[in-house]
């Protein structure tokens, strides 16, 4: 990259030109660079939980919500079982409860001397099993085989039940079980109410949580849910939806996002897809259009494009279809040119997709249909075209979207509501291009085909005047006008220029027009009576005249420097040389015309087509080789007094100039030529 700008900048020859290049890139880049930086936060600074989104708000970057990621591992975990062991030692110990009990109530049955309430009262003492007097004296009086019976089933059944696992919370159930699995035993009563009895003093629960395995358990699950990631660009918040708190709280994550680590990746993020399109954009400038980068035409492009991206940012929020982005196009094509103002839409339409978010299939409209306006335009001459032309804009873009409608790809809701926006957008746009194109011509300096095509317009004033006042100038500016638009054409000059020069070259010679040979129908001419050195004054002064109302009437620099330019210093040598017979040789600058040389290629030719005009008209025998002779003549003499050193025409061009002028000329004398006893 740095070496395609440092071919770029070598290029561009002069240091005022790579200072200029600079500038302009630093004035494209980094207000878009702020932009793209600041965009994902301004908007989101002031929003509130329950207000209604302005606008789409999408992730400035990939974040990680780990509050999300937190709650959907506590949920897991809250519907997660603990684990469960059963405890082996749990069985032994009531096994051994239940035996040692039925083993106490064998020794007290053993012992003779005691009555049967006493053994009760002993074995209600001693008893590991805490239960009633009824059943210790059931016990008493059982027989020991039916105490073995009870201690077999006892044991099978406690077995049985507890190889199933009891957990605390169970006990209770499990025990009301008991009486069930008893009674369905063929047992008699006494036994069945013992075992019972005996089963529910002695079941304690034998499964508990184990916590090692649960906490594996838990990391397991912890393990198994995948982190919250929220994707760049990812909608948080649909434009008009109302913010709920758990949007607001993924909104502030994103802002404090910013501070992290990620923020500095993502300006290289920006940085590259800002610099990429612009260093495109420069490099056409450089290989097709280096001369806007002398000139204001370069600024001109750069403000054009940033009133149309911030005017996008302004529509966008009522609907980004109503974005007047044919502005850009219309203006860029007529005051820079059709190739940058397509770069210059490829451009700013990737601006307002990258920065402003505007749906992808709406930059594809944008970039079709203002190309296709874009060449439209071309040839347009007519100030009214610029308005028809952005509804032609709007036209082309909604034909377009009817595409997509017919492609299933939108409703009819959104062709309604949206195709209605994409041409009140072209509408707008030319309305504001018709509107501020005087504007951009005088304050940019910039001569526009169109503005030349008006000044070249019979109904101007000053051409009127010029038409009622002094027809033979009249006359004779439009024969120069022709003489000039041929050869400027020939040569690949400004064509419209060099006739408008030439339209208005000599208006000075409104001030006293009687003065001039041209118009001097049938009155007597009154240098006759003049001094040479009056004469000389009176029609120099036209050149000085044609200056001032110029800058009255507001003539555009260039047509005021052909003005200036058209006789350059010439001297008036038919006075000069009356006056020198009349006495001593005199100074030649009283005779001289004070205006400067002319400096570009329409100011030569109007100067030469001026001089050639005015002496072809005054050839008396006029057929084809005199009007040669005469323009080769007024050409050298011209060449030769050194008014066409600071010209940039070259010699070659000098030539096809001249083999113009007589040719146009021929055409206009073709019937004096044919048949020269006429005139
Ligand atoms: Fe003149
Ligand atoms: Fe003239």
């Amino acid at each position: 990259m740095l070496k395609v700008l440092k071919t770029f900048f070598n290029g561009m020859g002069t240091g005022k030109r790579i200072g200029r290049a600079t500038t302009v890139f630093l004035l494209f880049f980094v207000p878009l660079f702020i932009f793209a930086v600041t965009q994902s936060q301004f908007s989101q600074a002031n929003l509130k939980i329950g207000q209604k989104a302005p606008e789409d708000i999408r992730a400035p970057f990939a974040l990680e919500d780990t509050d999300a990621y937190e709650s959907q591992v506590e949920e897991s975990l809250a519907n997660m079982e603990a684990v469960y062991r059963i405890s082996p030692t749990v069985q032994i110990t009531t096994k051994a409860k239940v035996s040692g009990y039925l083993d106490l109530v064998r020794d007290i049955k053993l012992r003779n001397n005691l009555t049967v309430s006493s053994r009760i009262d002993e074995l209600e003492t001693v008893s590991p099993l805490d239960l009633s007097s009824d059943v210790h004296g059931i016990a008493i009086e059982s027989t020991f085989s039916s105490l073995n019976t009870v201690e077999a089933i006892s044991e099978d059944i406690l077995t049985q039940m507890l190889a199933q696992g009891i957990k605390e919370d169970e006990l209770g159930y499990r025990l009301m079980e008991i009486d069930g699995i008893v009674s369905s035993l063929n047992l008699q009563e006494g036994e069945q109410l013992l075992i019972s009895s005996i089963l529910m003093g002695a079941m304690e629960p034998n499964e508990f949580v184990d916590t090692i395995a649960t906490e594996r358990q838990m990391e397991l699950i912890r393990e198994s849910i995948r982190p919250v990631v929220i994707e760049q660009n990812e909608l948080i918040v649909e434009k008009g939806e109302t913010i709920s708190s758990e949007q607001m709280r993924i909104i502030r994550l994103a802002e404090l996002g910013e501070e992290g680590s990620r923020s500095w990746t993502r300006y290289i993020g920006i940085w590259i897809q800002l610099m990429l399109p612009l260093l495109a954009m420069i490099l056409y400038i450089k290989y097709f259009s280096p001369e806007i980068l002398n000139g204001r035409l370069i600024y001109l492009m750069f403000t054009l494009f940033m009133i149309t991206f911030l005017l996008g940012k302004a529509m966008e929020t009522v609907s980004p279809y109503l974005i007047p982005s044919a502005f850009n196009s219309i203006i860029a094509t007529l005051l820079v040119g059709p190739g940058l103002a397509i770069i210059s839409n490829l451009v700013l339409v990737y601006m307002l997709y990258f920065l402003w978010s505007i749906p992808g299939e709406l930059a594809i409209i944008m970039i079709v249909g203002n190309s296709a306006g874009i060449i439209l335009l071309l040839h347009q001459n007519q100030r009214h075209r610029v308005l028809l032309n952005g509804i032609y804009m709007g036209a082309i873009s909604f034909i377009f979207y009817l595409g997509y409608y017919f492609l299933g790809d939108i409703t009819t809701r959104n062709i309604l509501i949206n195709g209605g926006a994409i041409i009140i957008g072209g509408l707008v746009s030319g309305v504001v291009s018709l509107g501020t194109l005087p504007l951009w011509e005088s304050v940019f300096k910039v001569l526009t085909p169109l503005k030349l095509m008006e000044l070249t317009d019979p109904n101007q004033p000053l051409l009127r005047r010029l038409f009622a006042e002094a027809p033979g100038t009249y006359h004779h500016s439009l024969i120069v006008g022709s003489l000039s638009e041929a050869a400027a054409s020939s040569i690949g000059a400004n064509p419209l220029l060099a006739k408008a020069g030439a339209y208005y070259h000599d208006i000075g010679k409104l001030k006293r027009p009687s003065y001039f040979k041209e118009n001097q129908f049938g009155i007597e001419n009154p240098h006759d009576q003049m001094e040479p050195i009056q004469s000389t004054e009176i029609i120099i002064s036209h050149w000085e005249d044609g200056m001032k109302l110029g800058k009255e009437t507001k003539l555009p620099r260039e047509i005021m420097d052909i003005i200036d330019q058209h006789h350059g210093n010439t001297l008036m040598s038919y006075f000069y040389h009356k006056a020198s017979k009349d006495g001593e040789t005199l100074p030649e600058d009283k005779f001289r015309y004070g205006g400067q040389k002319p400096k570009s290629k329409e100011a030569t030719i109007v100067m030469l087509a001026d001089s050639v005009e005015a002496a072809v008209r005054s050839i008396r025998n006029m057929d084809e080789t005199a009007i040669e002779l005469m323009v080769g003549r007024i050409i050298k003499g011209k060449i030769e007094d050194g008014q066409l050193d600071h010209s940039p025409i070259t010699t070659k061009e000098i030539n096809t100039v001249k083999n113009t002028f007589i040719s146009v000329l021929k055409g206009i004398y073709h019937e004096r030529i044919e048949y020269p006893e006429k005139s």
